[in-house]
């Protein structure tokens, strides 16, 4: 085997999807307390008061003094080189969120054991699942009552519309678990009961279900119940099916707690086994890449501006997705017409950010960008040979009217407006097709606003006025007679506006509006992305 197929082979690169709160944050320190990566998880606390416009991940590093800032955590575990990338929740939910998914191979969908499938679980999953990504499913919060095992493979089922294998088995009665039974391996880890609050790894004693031994341990009310539910989930439940799993039509299934520990091992070990190397990645042309390919490839998904206010940087992450990357190599920009040498290239370990020296498919490297890059952009060795499919669109949900405070700064304004949403930071509508009197603002999430009114003070020196509008529904319209877009019926609840390529979209309230002006205006289309790009 080449070394660069080896590689890729033990490489894994996934992000993890959850609603706030459901333990994102604590799973991830455990994997790397797991991995080596830390020694001494400790609960994160009192990051509630302080958790603004900062990723939890800047969390951790404020309480652990690590450096993990921000996209990509990096550590190895049994030969296993994993990347961990990350997904801001709650107020953080951007784009950003949704174009990181674009970077994994696979997700882990946390899930509160007491809360089941909550709203942001579900809308980051269809994301997920639209894509064809393997999810992986944990339950968490094992340690604490909450619902039956089976009531939320259930619900995963009925609301996701998925198949769920569980591929282990929580022994015990709730709230007072002690166990996991792996139905592949057909067995018993039992946890030790220790107090050290899960800052270190948990003992377990593993064993065959038949050993007397186990049995003893597990006691014989929760013996029982066990082979009953094992016998209810081999009758009643799907077979496994790997290639289910790696198309994401079936996600397997853990239980556990991040906080105790409890499953957090069998649960990694069983995620890596199962989850798939850096995958082909899709051309704009309609073949793809192999990552095996000889010649370096990556795709720029993620731009962040001011990671350290004093330095005023911009880091563009990329993705890698075939050939060797050595420190220094020289690349050709496609979208710049460009070569670009890749002279200080970041990598985030999970205790520094260090300079890379050699990366493979798979891995996130960050880059010094002094404003060359967008989101979507591919660099490859392979000048002109390449070009990675263009970056879904993602429909903006939230939107508001911006103007500068002081029209002296109307320059500054709008070279921000631009140059934010060049970075995929917002998404820039016009009121009329001509001038830039008046911009609206679209995004998916109410953090988007809040960063764009500090960026626009502090990078451009222009203060913001900003109304929100009250729409949530943008449409793309589309017309053979332009005059019958500029005529639509029934907007008096809405407001057209232009797209950055003066494209016409309305924006409504809400699907009961948006049914109504396609009753009346039967003769023009309304899609949710532009019709040349793609939806998520
Ligand atoms: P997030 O990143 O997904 O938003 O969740 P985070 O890890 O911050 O966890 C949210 C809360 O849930 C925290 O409690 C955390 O301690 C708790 N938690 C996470 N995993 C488990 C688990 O397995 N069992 C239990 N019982 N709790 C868990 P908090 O009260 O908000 O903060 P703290 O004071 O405990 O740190």
């Amino acid at each position: 085997m080449s070394e660069l197929q080896d590689k890729i082979n033990k490489r894994r690169t996934f992000a993890i999807i959850s609603h706030p709160d459901a333990g994102k944050t604590t799973l991830t320190e455990k994997l790397l307390l797991y991995g080596g990566a830390i020694h001494l998880a400790g609960s994160v606390k009192s990051r509630k008061t302080n958790r603004h416009a900062v990723s939890d991940w800047m969390e951790i590093e404020k309480q652990r003094g690590i450096s993990v800032t921000s996209s990509v955590l990096q550590f190895d575990y049994d030969g296993y080189r994993v990347n961990i990338l990350d997904t801001p929740g709650h107020q953080d939910f951007s784009e950003d969120t949704y174009r990181t998914l674009i970077a994994a191979d696979s997700a882990v969908m946390l899930i509160d054991a007491a809360k089941g499938v909550e709203p942001q679980t579900k809308k980051l999953f269809w994301v997920c699942h639209r894509r064809k990504l393997p999810i992986f499913t944990f339950v968490n919060k094992l340690d604490r009552y909450g619902r039956a095992p089976m009531d939320l493979m259930d619900e995963i089922e009925k609301i996701l519309h998925i198949n769920a294998f569980p591929i282990n088995w929580p022994i015990g009665v709730d709230g007072h678990y002690i166990g996991v039974y792996d139905r592949i391996k057909k067995q018993v880890e039992l946890f030790d009961n220790d107090n050290s609050h899960g800052s270190k790894i948990l003992k377990s004693t593993t064993g065959d279900l038949n050993d007397p031994a186990i049995k003893d341990a597990i006691g014989e009310a929760n013996y029982q119940t066990l082979l009953d539910d094992i016998e209810l989930l081999d009758l009643a439940g799907d077979e496994f099916d790997l290639q289910k799993v790696l198309d994401g039509e079936l996600t397997p299934m853990f239980f556990g707690s991040a906080m105790t520990n409890f499953g957090v091992r069998p649960f990694l070990e069983k995620f890596l086994e199962l989850s798939p190397a850096p995958q082909p990645r899709k051309l704009k042309d309609g073949s793809v890449v192999l990552p095996d390919n000889e010649n370096f490839s990556a795709f720029i998904f993620k731009i962040q501006a001011n990671m350290n206010p004093a330095h005023r940087d911009r880091i563009s992450f990329m993705r890698i997705c075939s050939g060797k990357f050595e420190k220094g190599m020289s690349v050709w920009h496609l979208q710049g017409n460009h070569p670009v040498k890749l002279s200080q290239p970041q990598q985030f370990m999970a205790q520094e950010r260090t300079t890379v020296e050699t990366a493979y498919p798979g891995d996130i490297i960050g880059v010094f960008d002094p404003g060359i890059f967008t989101i979507g952009d591919t660099l490859t060795t392979e000048k002109n040979k390449i070009q990675f499919e263009d970056f879904p669109i993602f429909p903006p949900e939230i939107f508001a009217k911006v103007q500068p405070k002081d029209s002296l700064k109307r320059k500054q304004f709008e070279k921000g407006i631009v140059q934010l949403a060049q970075e995929g930071a917002i998404q820039v509508f016009r009121q009329k097709n001509i001038g830039m009197e008046s911009f609206v603002v679209g995004v998916v999430g109410i953090l988007q606003l809040e960063v764009l009114d500090y960026r626009l003070k502090n990078e451009y020196s222009a203060q913001l006025l900003m109304d929100r509008l009250p729409y949530s529904v943008a449409r793309w319209v589309y017309a053979d007679d332009a005059e019958a877009i500029r005529n639509m019926k029934g907007l008096d609840n809405g407001m057209l506006v232009y797209d950055k390529l003066g494209r016409p979209v309305v924006l409504v309230s809400n699907e009961w509006n948006l049914n109504w002006l396609l009753e009346r205006n039967p003769g023009i289309n309304f899609t949710e992305v532009p019709s040349e790009a793609r939806a998520i």
